[in-house]
Order: C-alpha cells, then sequence, then structure tokens
C-alpha cells in the first residue's frame, strides 16, 4: 500500500459540554481570602463550572460534535484526547472515551497543556494527510482535581470542561491556512503539578510570557496564510485571563471586539478552553463563510499554539 496523496481538511462540527455545578466568586470568598470584584478585575471570570470527569464531559461533548456532524461514528479515523488533567496516569482517557462512545479506531492522548486542543487540530491535519479521513479532536479538562482549593492565587482561575470537533478531508484546499507550534521547557517551572499533587504557578511570570507568546505565535500562522492581524475577522483565544487576551491583541493590532470570550462563565478551562469559545461564537452567529478565524492559545511548558482557518460556512 502507498502513501496518499497529501489532502486538506476541513472542520465538520463542534461540541461541547460543562457541568452544572456554578461555582460563583463569592462561593470562593467563603473558603479563601479574595472578593468578587478582586475576581473580575484582575481575571474577567465570575464563575466557573465544577465536576465530573476529565473522560465523561469528553464523552458528552464528543457526542454533541457527532451527532451535529451527521456522520456515522464508525468511519471515525482517531480519537485525538488533549487533555493535562487525564482520568488515569494509565491508560490514556482518549481510549476510554473511544468505548464509551462506541469507537473502533485509533485513541491518543495529547498533553500541550492549554494549547492542546489547536496542537491536536494541527496533528489532526497531518494525520488526514498521511490518509486518515475523519478524526475527532477532543480538548477536555477536570483541573478542579488538581487545584488547591485554599490556594486564592490558583482556585480563582481553573474549571472543567470540554469541546470537541469533527474534521473531515476534503478533496479542496481545507480549512486551515496557517498554523504554529512551540514550546519553551525553561519556563516549565512557571506552572506544574506532580503526580498526585496540585497545581503551583508563578502568576506573574506567566502573564507576561503569555502575551509574547500569544503574539509570536499568532504572527507566524498569518505570516504562513499570508495574512495581516488587519485580515483576521474573529480571534478564538485561550480563555486564561481576560487582561491577557486584551494585551495580546492590542499588541497584534486587533480590537478586542473581534475575540470570542467565555471565560466570565467558564474561567479556565485549559484544552477545553478554545473549542468552547469556539462554539460560542458558532451559537451568536458570530462566523461566516470565509471568515479568517484565528485560534490562539498558550499554556503549561510553556507551550504556544496558533491556527489560521478560513471557515468553509458549517
Ligand atoms: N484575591 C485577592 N488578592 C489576591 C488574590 C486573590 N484571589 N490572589 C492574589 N492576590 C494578591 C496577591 O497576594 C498580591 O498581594 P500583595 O501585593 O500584598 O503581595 C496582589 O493580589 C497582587 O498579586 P499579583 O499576583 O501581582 O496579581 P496579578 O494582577 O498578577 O493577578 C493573576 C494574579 C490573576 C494570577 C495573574 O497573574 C494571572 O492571571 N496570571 C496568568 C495565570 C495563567 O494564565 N495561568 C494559566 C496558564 S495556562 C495553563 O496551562 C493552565
Amino acid at each position: 500500500m502507498s502513501l496518499p496523496q497529501p489532502s486538506g481538511a476541513r472542520l465538520l462540527s463542534l461540541g461541547t459540554s460543562l457541568p452544572d455545578n456554578v461555582v460563583t466568586n463569592d462561593d470562593l470568598a467563603e473558603r479563601v481570602d479574595t472578593t468578587h470584584d478582586w475576581i473580575v478585575d484582575r481575571t474577567g471570570i465570575q464563575e466557573r463550572r465544577i465536576g465530573g470527569t476529565t473522560s465523561g464531559l469528553a464523552t458528552d461533548a464528543s457526542r454533541q460534535a457527532i451527532e451535529r456532524s451527521g456522520i456515522d461514528p464508525s468511519t471515525i479515523d482517531l480519537l485525538i484526547l488533549a487533555t493535562t488533567s487525564p482520568d488515569r496516569r494509565v491508560p490514556a482517557t482518549a481510549s476510554t472515551v473511544q468505548e464509551n462512545l462506541g469507537l473502533s479506531c485509533g485513541a491518543m492522548d495529547l498533553n500541550a497543556a492549554c494549547s492542546g486542543f489547536v496542537y491536536g487540530l494541527i496533528a489532526a491535519h497531518g494525520f488526514i494527510n498521511l490518509g486518515h479521513r475523519r478524526i475527532l479532536v477532543v480538548g477536555a479538562e477536570t483541573l478542579s482535581r488538581i487545584t488547591n482549593w485554599d490556594d486564592r492565587s490558583t482556585c480563582i482561575l481553573f474549571a472543567d470542561g470540554a469541546g470537541a470537533a469533527v474534521i473531515e478531508r476534503t478533496d479542496g484546499e481545507g480549512d486551515l491556512k496557517g498554523w504554529h507550534v512551540a514550546s519553551n521547557g525553561a519556563l516549565e517551572d512557571t506552572l506544574f503539578c506532580e503526580f498526585d499533587g496540585k497545581l503551583i504557578m508563578s502568576g506573574g511570570a506567566i502573564f507576561k510570557n503569555a502575551v509574547l507568546a500569544m503574539e509570536r505565535s499568532a504572527l507566524h500562522s498569518l505570516e504562513m496564510a499570508d495574512l495581516t492581524p488587519d485580515d483576521i475577522d474573529l480571534v478564538v483565544p485561550h480563555q486564561a485571563n481576560v487582561r491577557i487576551v486584551e494585551a495580546s491583541c492590542k499588541r497584534l493590532g486587533i480590537p478586542f471586539e473581534k475575540t470570542s470570550m467565555t471565560i466570565h462563565r467558564t474561567g479556565n478551562t485549559s484544552s477545553a478552553s478554545v473549542p468552547l469559545a469556539l462554539d460560542h461564537a458558532l451559537q451568536e452567529n458570530r462566523i461566516s463563510k470565509d471568515d479568517n478565524v484565528l485560534l490562539v492559545g498558550f499554556g503549561a511548558g510553556m507551550t504556544s499554539a496558533s491556527a489560521v482557518l478560513k471557515w468553509n460556512g458549517v
């Protein structure tokens, strides 16, 4: 069997899942020394969703994405689950999700922290180029399980959720016009979690580096796509802190109004945040055919990733 001809891919559908349990800033203020106003001013977060398992949230989001795509699930060739909070050390949580969905396909976890979904999307395009037809890309997290609920500098940020996308091989050029992935391992100690430990973070260092990493990654993808920031119709950024997004947009010269934001009600859901914000924009009818959509994330590692999609009208 010979290698197939290189091929493009298009995004067919999205699905999301958030836990029912809402934790407000006032709820947190009962446990740690903080206030609703401080959290909103410094992060933009008003509430977050907490609960469930990574596989459970990923399964629900995937079911919705498959349903919306109208495809036969048995035609899915690969499941890529981006997560930094797997249910077990072994096996990959992707295998649990595969079993839950009754799929017979390849399945693997991918850990690039909050850049994970964008890394997964780019990896899916690579697999499609090598001959796969349909791929399910999921970002799912239960960060609440690795959050220290007595540490006010981190517990106000992290939360749970999932988003999924069905990607399909296409005869034409496909949606992806530019992409970029990076990592700076020298900064690994700015955000880490030991086995059986809780997240430990240097917030200020991450803030500074995140703004630069998002700008750098976005510019790489734009250059590959032969576009400028002015050509971008919608930015779907990782939702870590509204001030990080504002600062990155300012450096890129893209108006903040062009971003899709969910952080006020979801908090930071790491790998899930980009698909959650992308789906939010779709539900709000903010994306039209042929729009240039910039996905951009950064996270522990410190990783960063971006992708420019020419929207195909789904
Ligand atoms: N409530 C009230 N006061 C607080 C809180 C809180 N929840 N947390 C910290 N403070 C205090 C600090 O103790 C400090 O007090 P001091 O001046 O007396 O020492 C003061 O507020 C200012 O603290 P800073 O850390 O300077 O506050 P800052 O404006 O930087 O905001 C924050 C902190 C929100 C954590 C910010 O640095 C941030 O968002 N950083 C990025 C974090 C991030 O994105 N992490 C995720 C990475 S992605 C991934 O992979 C998951």
